[in-house]
C-alpha cells in the first residue's frame, strides 16, 4: 500500500464502529468519536484484523468542480499555496507535500475564502487529488481578508488499515497537514496563525493566512509582505521534495544539530508534549534539552532503540536508526480536548522537525504507529503516566548511501 517499510505498523483490526460510520457527511466526525475511549483501545495490546475498504480518496464535496484561477497582484495565491502544503502532484494521489501514516491522506480541507485571495469569497472543498475547489457556500459575514483553511478527517480512510488505532493517527496527520499550510503560507512571505486548539465543535484545526496587506510599508528589519520570505522560511521546493526517506536512517546526528531539531520541536510543540532523543553511537541513550535550551542533556543512559523497535509494532529498523526524536507525555485518563491537542501538536512539531532536519542534511521519517510505549514506566516512574505520542527518525545517512557502503 505504501513505500514504507514491511514494519510500518500498521494494526489490521476492525474499525471502532464510529469510525465506520457516515464519514464524508459530517463536518467534523470526533464530534461523534469518544477519543477517550478511542485512545484506550488503540493503546491496548488488542489483536490485530484484516483491511476494510478506504472509500474514496476524496471527499464527495457538492458541485462542479472549478480550476484555481492565477492570483492577481495584490491578491493570496491559493494555488501556490495548495501546491505547495496539500495538493497530490500524482494521479495516485500518493505523492504530497504532507506525509500521512499509511499514506491513507485522510485529512479533509475547506478554505473559508476573504477578500484579495485568487478565489471570489465563499466557502469551497478541496480536491487534492485534481487540485480543484467545490462552493460549499458563503463565508460568514464576518471573514477577514485571506483564507482560513479548516481541516477534518474522513477516518474510514485511516481505519480501513490502522482499525482501533486509526485515532491518534488522524489526529498526528492533521497536525502534519496544518504544519504544511503553515510552512506554504511562510513560502508565500505571509504570516500564518495555526489554531490546534479548538473547542469541541467545527473543524479539527485551521491554519489563517492574511491577505497580502496593500497599505503596509513595513520596516527593513521586519518585511513580511508576500513576496518578502521571513528569513527562517522554506523555498517552494523544500516544501515540494519533502518525502519520508525510507529506512535505514542510521548514523547519529551531531549534537548541535540534534539540539537545534529538538528545539524546532519543542517550540512548535508549545507545551502539550514533551520531548527527547534516543542515540546511539558510543554513548547511547536518552537525551532532551537542557533548561537553557542551549545544551543537550542526558535524561537516561542506555540503549532504548530496541525496545523502541519493539513498541513501534516490530519496525526493527528503528533499533539502528542514529536517532529517534519522540514526543511523549498524554497521561491515562487525559480528557478530550488534552488527547486533541496532544496529538496535535505533536502532529504539527514533526512536521517542523522533518522539514528542519532535512534542511540540515539528514534523513528523516515519521513513527507514529506506538503500541504499549509507556516510556514514563520504562524510566522508573509509575505507568500510564507518560506514553509516547509520535516520533521522527533521523539519520546522517541516506538509505542509497547505506547501500553502496
Ligand atoms: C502520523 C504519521 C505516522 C507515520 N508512521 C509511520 C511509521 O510508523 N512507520 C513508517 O515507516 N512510516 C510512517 N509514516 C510515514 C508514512 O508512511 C509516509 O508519510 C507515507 O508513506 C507517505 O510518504 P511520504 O511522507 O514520503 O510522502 C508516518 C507518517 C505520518 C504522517
Amino acid at each position: 500500500m505504501e513505500a514504507a517499510p514491511r514494519g510500518d505498523a500498521r494494526a489490521r483490526t476492525p474499525a471502532h464502529p464510529a469510525a465506520h460510520a457516515d464519514d464524508t457527511a459530517c463536518p467534523r466526525e470526533d464530534t461523534r468519536v469518544d477519543l477517550v475511549a478511542a485512545l484506550v483501545r488503540a493503546r491496548s495490546p488488542e489483536p490485530p484484523g484484516p483491511d476494510t475498504p478506504a472509500g474514496t480518496a476524496v471527499r464527495d464535496w457538492p458541485g462542479a468542480a472549478l480550476p484555481l484561477p492565477p492570483a492577481a497582484p495584490g491578491e493570496l495565491d491559493l494555488h501556490a499555496l495548495l501546491r505547495l502544503s496539500l495538493a497530490a502532484a500524482d494521479a495516485s494521489g500518493r505523492l504530497r507535500p504532507a506525509p500521512s501514516a499509511g499514506a491513507l491522506h485522510p485529512v479533509d480541507a475547506e478554505l473559508v475564502v476573504g477578500a484579495r485571495c485568487s478565489l471570489p469569497p465563499g466557502r469551497y472543498g478541496y480536491d487534492p487529488v485534481r487540485h480543484r475547489v467545490h462552493r460549499t457556500g458563503r463565508e460568514p459575514a464576518d471573514t477577514p481578508p485571506g483564507v482560513r483553511a479548516q481541516l477534518t478527517v474522513t477516518a474510514q480512510r485511516t481505519a480501513s488499515h490502522y482499525g482501533h488505532r486509526a485515532w491518534p493517527l488522524l489526529l498526528l496527520d492533521t497536525g502534519h497537514s496544518a504544519a504544511a499550510l503553515l510552512l506554504a503560507a511562510r513560502a508565500l512571505g505571509a504570516e500564518p496563525e495555526a489554531d490546534l486548539d479548538g473547542g469541541d465543535h467545527g473543524p479539527l484545526a485551521a491554519v489563517h493566512i492574511p491577505a497580502p496587506d496593500r497599505s503596509a510599508h513595513p520596516a527593513p528589519e521586519r518585511v513580511r509582505t508576500p513576496g518578502h520570505r521571513r528569513a527562517d522560511a522554506p523555498v517552494p521546493a523544500e516544501l515540494l521534495e519533502r518525502r519520508s526517506d525510507p529506512p535505514p536512517l542510521t548514523g547519529t546526528p551531531p549534537p548541535d544539530v540534534l539540539r537545534q531539531i529538538l528545539g524546532t520541536a519543542a517550540e512548535a510543540g508549545r507545551g502539550a508534549v514533551h520531548w527527547c532523543a534516543a542515540v546511539g553511537g558510543p554513548r547511547p541513550g536518552l537525551v532532551e534539552l537542557a533548561a537553557d535550551t542551549t545544551t543537550l542533556r542526558t535524561r537516561a543512559s542506555g540503549e532504548a532503540r530496541p525496545t523502541l523497535a519493539a513498541w513501534a509494532a516490530g519496525q526493527a529498523w528503528l533499533a539502528r536508526a542514529g536517532a529517534v526524536l519522540l514526543a511523549h507525555g498524554c497521561p491515562d485518563g487525559s480528557d478530550t480536548p488534552t488527547i486533541r491537542r496532544a496529538h496535535l501538536r505533536a502532529g504539527f512539531a514533526v512536521h517542523l522537525a522533518h522539514v528542519a532536519a532535512r534542511r540540515h542534511g539528514l534523513a528523516a521519517r515519521p513513527v507514529g504507529s506506538w503500541q504499549r510505549a509507556d516510556l514514563g514506566a520504562a524510566l522508573g516512574g509509575p505507568p500510564g503516566r507518560d506514553w509516547i505520542v509520535h516520533g521522527l527518525a533521523l539519520g546522517t545517512r541516506h538509505a542509497h548511501e547505506e547501500s553502496t557502503t
